[in-house]
Order: C-alpha cells, then structure tokens, then sequence
C-alpha cells in the first residue's frame, strides 16, 4: 500500500457537518474495498470555530491545512454570525485558505445529469447533456486587490473602495489551468473579461491571447466580455466547454451556471494551488452551495455535491480516476433509481434523507 493520503476534513456550519458524515462513510469503503489507506483529521472551521475557538479558523487548523495532501470542506456560514464585523465573519475562513494556500484556480463544473434535466430553469433541450468548466480565478482580483476599505472624507462624505488588480503571471497560471483542462475536454476555452471598460480586463486578453499563441495554438480560443457571458449562458449554454475568467466574474458566472443545471445540491468544486516540485498542488475541495441553515440538523440535506467534491478529490489530488469514477457513476446510478432528497425531489421519484441516500450510494458501489 502506498503512503497514507492525508484528508483534512473542515465539516462548517449548518448542513456541512451531515452532508460529511456521508462522505467519511464512502471514505471507509474505499478502503476496506480497494484498499486505499486515507489519514482522516477534521477540525472547525466557519462559524462552528467562532464560537468555540473566538476566531473563523485557528492558526493550527491553517497549519494543518498547509500540510495536508487535501482538504475537504462542508460550508460556512449562517444567520447567526451575519451581523459580527466584516473581518470577524465565517466567510473570512474560507477566503484566508484560499489566499495562504495560494489555491489560485477554482474549478466549478456545471453538469445536468440526464435524470434532472427538468428540475433546470430552462427548457430541457437546452441542458440536456451540458457540461461546462467554469474556472475562475481565486486568489487575485479585486477580492483581495488594495487598496481597498472604507474611509470618511473631509466634507464628511464616506468612500468604499476596492481595488481589480491582475498581473501577467497571475493571469498566466489560471489560463494555463483552464488550456490543460480543455484539451482533456472538447477543446474549448472562452476567456471572459470586461476589456471594453477596465485596463485589467485588456490585460487579461492580452495575456491570454499570449499564452494560447506561444503554448496552446491548438485549442479553440474565444474571448467574451462577462455581460455578454452571463447572457449567453442563459441563451445557448451548450456553446461552451471551458470559461476562464477573474474572481469576481467567475463568483457571478458560476452561480448563474450552477443554477442552470436547477440542483446546486449537485454541484461540487475544486481549488488548486501551485505544482510543486514533485507536481503535487495544495488543493482544497468543497460543494458549491452553502450551510443552508433553514434545514440543517433535519437530516434531509442532499450530500451528493460533497460526494463529488469527494471525488474530485480522488481524481487531482490522488490521481486516482478509478475510485473518483466509482462514486461517479454511484451518483448517476441513484439517480437513475429515481431516488432524490428534497431539493431535487421530483413528481415519481423517492424522496430520501441524507443517511438514505448515503446508504443507495454505498449500494451503487458495489454495482460499479
Ligand atoms: C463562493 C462564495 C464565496 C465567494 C463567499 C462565501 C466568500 O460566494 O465561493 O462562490 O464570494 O467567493
Ligand atoms: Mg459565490
């Protein structure tokens, strides 16, 4: 057996501590089937580490973020903790594991499963079968651009600011993300900007364009400004394989294209840091929705974006394309049985609670 893959397990707020007792479940069976060793800890994070702990995340759980293989994350946040001061919130957690791992390339699939081709927005001809990759950049941008706070000006007039700040090499790096993962994919990359109105966006193009000429000629490049993007998304969808864009766009464009496939319940990311010199990037894996407090503790979260975020995980971190497509093809399998929690549940299918439908997942492995 190869060493240990150490799993660091960060379950949050509201439905993230039950959605992950489902995937520790999966973890063992991994383990006991195929004999894969996982070296699981788990600490707080969110809200749940500032009420115990005084802060949104403790400098030894970011020690042991920084030295584990992967990290796995619930969700943070809730109603509780919406009034504390700006930098005192669940949500800083989350954006202080991004910038320390420096995880600067955030992959947001939007995938319909065919069986919940009508729970989307849209009429069924246009998702069926979409499968986009949204990557968007984390780390840069004006999320953590400066200057940025908010001041009193002399005549008493208050003034927010924030700053969109890219460089060449931060640019480079997440273009390169997306080009790599186009050329696995339908060999596709649209790079999305606002170069109409912002100098950052020009620059965004321009390295880009660099970038595909010198390493990717032969993939399919398309530029778009984000306005336009968000339009098209709702138009024809199916048009795009891979987006790459900035932080602030690809928060946006991915909730947008998450909601097109109608289950967020369903959808599952990926942030990647830097290679180092052995290729291994830091990484860190959580579902794209939230801590949904209305329903946490009930038991009818559906745990199937963090079952595939689980999956992900197995499939960039460990390298592991077998165990990743076992949970996979699990989750298209209870599916397909018509079993659905109640977020995606539809007329004629089973309605099931969380431990249910951890319990048809561990079932479809066997079958797969
Ligand atoms: C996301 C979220 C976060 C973001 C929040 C919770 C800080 O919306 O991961 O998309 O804006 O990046
Ligand atoms: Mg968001």
């Amino acid at each position: 057996m190869s060493a240990a893959k150490s799993i660091l397990i960060l379950p949050g707020d509201g439905i993230g501590p039950e959605v992950m007792t489902e995937v520790r479940r999966v973890a063992d069976k991994l383990t006991r089937t195929e004999a894969i060793d996982f070296d699981i800890g788990e600490a707080r994070i969110g809200g749940a580490a500032i009420d115990a702990d005084g802060v949104p995340v403790t400098e030894d759980t970011m020690a042991r973020a920084q030295a584990a293989d992967a990290v796995l994350l619930g969700a943070v946040g809730g109603p509780k903790w919406d009034d504390l001061p700006f930098a005192q919130k669940p949500e800083r957690a989350l954006l202080r594991l991004r910038k320390e791992l420096g995880l600067f390339a955030n992959l947001r699939p939007a995938i319909v499963f065919d069986p919940l081709v009508e729970a989307s927005s849209l009429k069924p001809e246009l998702v069926r079968g979409l499968d986009i990759m949204i990557v968007r950049e984390l780390t840069g941008g004006v999320y953590f651009g400066e200057p940025r706070g908010i001041e009193t000006l002399s005549d008493g007039e208050r003034r927010g600011t924030n700053t969109q700040v890219y460089t060449t090499g931060e640019v480079r790096r997440v273009a390169a993300v997306a080009f790599d993962l186009a050329q696995k994919r339908d060999n596709r990359v649209t790079s999305v900007e606002k170069s109409n109105v912002m100098e950052s966006g020009v620059l965004w193009r321009e390295e880009v364009t660099r970038l595909h000429d010198s390493d990717y000629p032969g993939v399919e490049l398309t530029h778009m400004y984000a306005d336009n993007c968000a339009m098209q998304l709702v138009r024809q969808p199916k048009q795009f394989d891979v987006i790459v864009t900035d932080n602030l766009f690809g928060d946006m464009l991915s909730d947008e294209a998450a909601m097109l496939t109608g289950s967020l319940g369903m959808l599952p990311s990926a942030s990647l840091g830097v290679a180092d010199s052995r290729g291994r990037r830091k990484a860190l894996y959580e579902p794209v929705h939230g801590s949904a407090p209305d329903i946490a503790g009930q038991g009818v979260a559906n745990p199937l974006a963090t079952l595939l975020s689980f999956a992900m995980m197995l499939r960039y971190s460990f390298d592991m394309d077998g165990a990743a497509t076992r949970v996979e093809s699990a989750v298209s399998r209870v599916l397909a049985d018509g079993l659905r929690t109640a977020d995606i549940m539809q007329d004629g299918a089973t309605r099931v609670s969380t431990q249910q439908m951890g319990d048809a997942l561990l079932a479809a492995m066997d079958d797969t």
